[in-house]
């Protein structure tokens, strides 16, 4: 669709200050759209990046329906990315409020306004461990922390929404990596100094989606008309395992993958501790059960309703996306040798 054609589309990005929801909202300003991004600290580096990318910027918490409700005002699509996920030292009622809340609120203020589309990003999580893979839509939920049931609840707002009339459609990507994502670093950065060890057999499959891939699949969830009222995985075309994906990095950062394989019942007991420990202090526990189950959760989904209803077509094997994404930690200086250390 021609630039001019959507001149007149006007994108709400929630969560644009995140890994996904800034290269969205870039993609999404890079096709025509006036984008707006709802943001809590519109002075951070990230907000400030968003601004000058020609993204207006206005200030809000998810958790506040006020705040969504203006930044809601006059749009014609809103995405709703933002989530409480990388961090792990919240209460389960912070969890709730922000990823089961925040959606009603911006649910509620979508269908005051008329908006014409909404996509509301949920997670492969809301699976949990699939035990026959590949898993679809339809698999059975079974979400294993407070994170996975957080966002299945919302994701359930979203769906109650849907059936009931609302132009909504949902996501549940796999997990997403590539440039600006900090999450994979530490598994780029133990590869590479010789310290990474698998957990487990490592045999458990893991799928992941490229960011661009990603963005393409939340912009077609936006705009194809068969996406109304739907749920889409999206994720890779292929899943790998565990050892695969280690086996890549390594190729990635030029070293040998690792061989050895140590049992993961210590590691869990370990988790638990220091989550206990931290929690009374507010920090973030260094390990935690949620970075153990990388270690333990089968992950491994279908893209095909995707595919088949929405075109959408993943670009970017794994080898590339892991390339790419070694190259841009290097490029950070976060990779051996560059003398710094990650943000
Ligand atoms: N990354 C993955 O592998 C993965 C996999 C499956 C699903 N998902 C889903 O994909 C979405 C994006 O994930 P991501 O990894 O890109 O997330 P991210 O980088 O952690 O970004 C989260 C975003 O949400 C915003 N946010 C959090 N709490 C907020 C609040 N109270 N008020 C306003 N904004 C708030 C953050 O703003 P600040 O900058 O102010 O913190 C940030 O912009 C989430 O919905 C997540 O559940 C992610």
């Amino acid at each position: 669709m021609g630039d001019s054609l959507l001149a007149d589309r006007r994108a709400l990005v929630t969560g644009a200050t995140g890994f996904t929801g800034s290269h969205l909202a870039h993609a999404l300003r890079a096709k025509g759209y006036h984008v707006r991004a709802l943001v809590r600290d519109p002075d951070g580096a990230n907000a400030k990046r968003l601004a000058e990318g020609g993204i207006e910027l206005i200030q809000g918490d998810i958790g506040d329906a006020e705040a969504i409700d203006q930044a809601v005002a006059r749009m014609t699509h809103v995405f709703h990315i933002a989530a409480v996920y990388r961090t792990a030292n919240h209460s389960d009622a912070y969890y709730e409020r922000i990823n089961r809340d925040a959606v009603g609120y911006v649910l509620e203020a979508a269908n005051r306004h008329g908006v014409e589309r909404i996509v509301h990003c949920s997670t492969c999580g809301v699976h949990g461990d699939v035990a026959e893979i590949p898993a679809n839509e339809e698999t059975a939920f079974n979400p294993g922390d407070v994170y996975q049931r957080s966002k299945l609840a919302g994701e359930m707002l979203a769906q109650e929404a849907a059936r009931a009339g609302a132009p909504v459609s949902i996501v549940r990507p796999t997990g997403i990596y590539g440039p600006g994502d900090d999450r994979f670093l530490k598994l780029f950065r133990t590869v590479e100094n010789g310290t990474f060890r698998v957990f487990g057999k490592g045999d458990i499959a893991y799928h992941l989606t490229y960011i661009d891939d990603m963005v393409d699949g939340l912009i077609l969830a936006g705009e194809h008309p068969a996406a109304i009222g739907e749920v889409f995985l999206i994720g890779d075309d292929s899943y790998t395992t565990l050892d695969g994906l280690v086996a890549e990095v390594a190729r990635a950062v030029g070293v040998k993958p690792p061989s050895l394989h140590l049992p993961v019942v210590p590691l869990m007991l370990a988790a638990t501790a220091c989550e206990f420990a931290c929690r009374p202090f507010g920090i973030d526990p260094p390990l935690h059960r949620r970075r153990v189950a990388f270690f333990t959760k089968a992950r491994a989904f279908s893209v095909d309703k995707a595919k088949d209803r929405l075109g959408f077509q993943p670009k970017v094997p794994l080898a590339d996306g892991i390339a790419r994404t070694a190259e841009w930690y290097r490029q950070e200086g976060w990779l051996k040798g560059s003398g710094k250390t990650a943000a």
